[in-house]
């Protein structure tokens, strides 16, 4: 089965958050899945474990391999060098940066988030009670960037954990050497826990390659947490399985204060679906970066041709679109005008923290055709208002 030979009939038949939380005469561009068929070795697993009812408890974290899988799968894509027995599984990504901020602040003290942000960031702080010190990117002429003066003059005594997402989501920054750096002195100086969000770190494009945080230097990787997982570049979110690397024993030791029942871990379908991710799928994942490509040429050439009003800079990573339409007439909500009148379903700038007020961010992980739709749609409404 192709995997961009994707229907409208079959994407809502699949009974998930994207095709269905909104009426059917709604084109969903907005929570981060691909539309795409997982990759066939996938399937197979999965059928495989369903045809034999294996659904008991599944090895844990050790015995299933999958540590010493995430150790060779991070040297092979990242040339980064790991040791398993640094390494936990959790449930999900965003479990992880709770966790983390949980254990490495208390409350009241402060975490550093580079805004506009993925929202788990914003209600990860506020709902555990730390102080958000929101550090803007700011929009240059051809990129968002560092403001590293402001971050480190935001910092003080109180401020325990720096929240990096990298790549970036929304804005798609896939961060270079030098600002990965630049944060890792920062918070070598004021010495904060780094965690870092690096789920999308499968979904570079070329010529920017992902660069683990922790990768940089020891003293970095001391004070740093990295959360990865498979699920965003194989499109299993709903399965569940998440890998935390901590860059010392203190912080692994620390980290695992929270008892294993609350950290969670292995299931049967995501031990299944995970390991034939990383032994079997990588040709399936080249056909689908390429697939992304094309599709981010797409909305590039949208934006330049018919929506030029529009502030766009073609993300680095992930298959999100962060599109500024501050230059439009201004409506209370772009989302909310967008659903109305171009019945399509993007995700609410605002919800991205106060600085992606007049943004919208469209996902574009879809097949081409569907793509199309979703632009035109969204392309008549915008010209209403430009
Ligand atoms: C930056 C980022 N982190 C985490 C997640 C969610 O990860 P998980 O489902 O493992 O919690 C997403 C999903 O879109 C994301 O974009």
């Amino acid at each position: 089965m192709s995997v961009t030979n994707v229907t409208e009939s079959a994407l809502r038949r699949k009974q998930g958050a994207k095709w269905n939380y909104y009426p059917p005469d709604i084109l969903p561009a907005w929570v981060a899945d691909m539309d795409f068929n997982v990759a066939e070795p996938i399937r197979e697993a999965l059928s495989r474990q369903i045809s034999d009812s294996g659904f008991g408890y599944p090895l844990g974290a050790k015995d299933s391999g999958l540590l010493s899988l995430f150790q060779s799968r991070v040297k092979k894509r990242f040339n980064w060098d790991i040791d398993e027995s640094e390494v936990l599984i959790l449930n999900d990504v965003v479990q992880g940066l709770y966790l983390g901020i949980s254990v490495f602040s208390d409350k009241n003290e402060g975490v550093v988030i580079q805004t506009p942000i993925y929202p788990p960031f914003l209600h990860a702080v506020s709902e555990l009670s730390r102080l958000p010190l929101l550090q803007p990117l700011i929009a240059t002429h051809e990129q968002f960037e560092i403001d590293f003066d402001k971050i480190e003059s935001a910092i003080d005594s109180s401020t325990k954990v720096f929240a990096l997402c990298n790549p970036h989501n929304p804005t798609g920054r896939a961060f270079n050497l030098e600002e990965l750096t630049k944060i890792g002195e920062i918070c070598c100086r004021h010495n904060l826990i780094i965690i870092s969000d690096e789920i999308h770190a499968d979904l570079v494009y070329e010529p920017k390659q992902h660069i683990p945080i922790a990768s940089i230097s020891p003293e970095i990787r001391a004070r740093t947490v990295t959360l990865m997982s498979a699920s965003k570049a194989f499109n299993i979110a709903g399965l569940c399985m998440a890998f935390a690397h901590f860059g010392s024993n203190a912080l692994k030791k620390k980290f695992e204060s929270i008892p294993s029942h609350v950290r969670g871990g292995t299931n049967a379908l995501s031990v299944a679906a995970v390991r034939s991710a990383w032994t079997s799928c990588d040709s399936w994942l080249n056909d689908i970066r390429a697939i992304l490509f094309n599709n981010r040429n797409l909305v590039s050439q949208f934006i330049l041709e018919k929506q030029p009003k529009v502030g766009y800079f073609p993300p680095e990573a992930t298959y999100l679109a962060w599109l500024d339409l501050r230059k439009l007439e201004p409506k209370p909500s772009y989302q909310s005008y967008i659903m109305d009148t171009a019945k399509v379903a993007v995700s609410a700038g605002e919800d991205f923290g106060d600085q992606g007020r007049g943004f919208i961010r469209v996902n574009f992980a879809t097949s081409p055709e569907i793509l199309e739709r979703v632009l035109a749609q969204v392309g008549s409404a915008l010209d209403l208002i430009s």
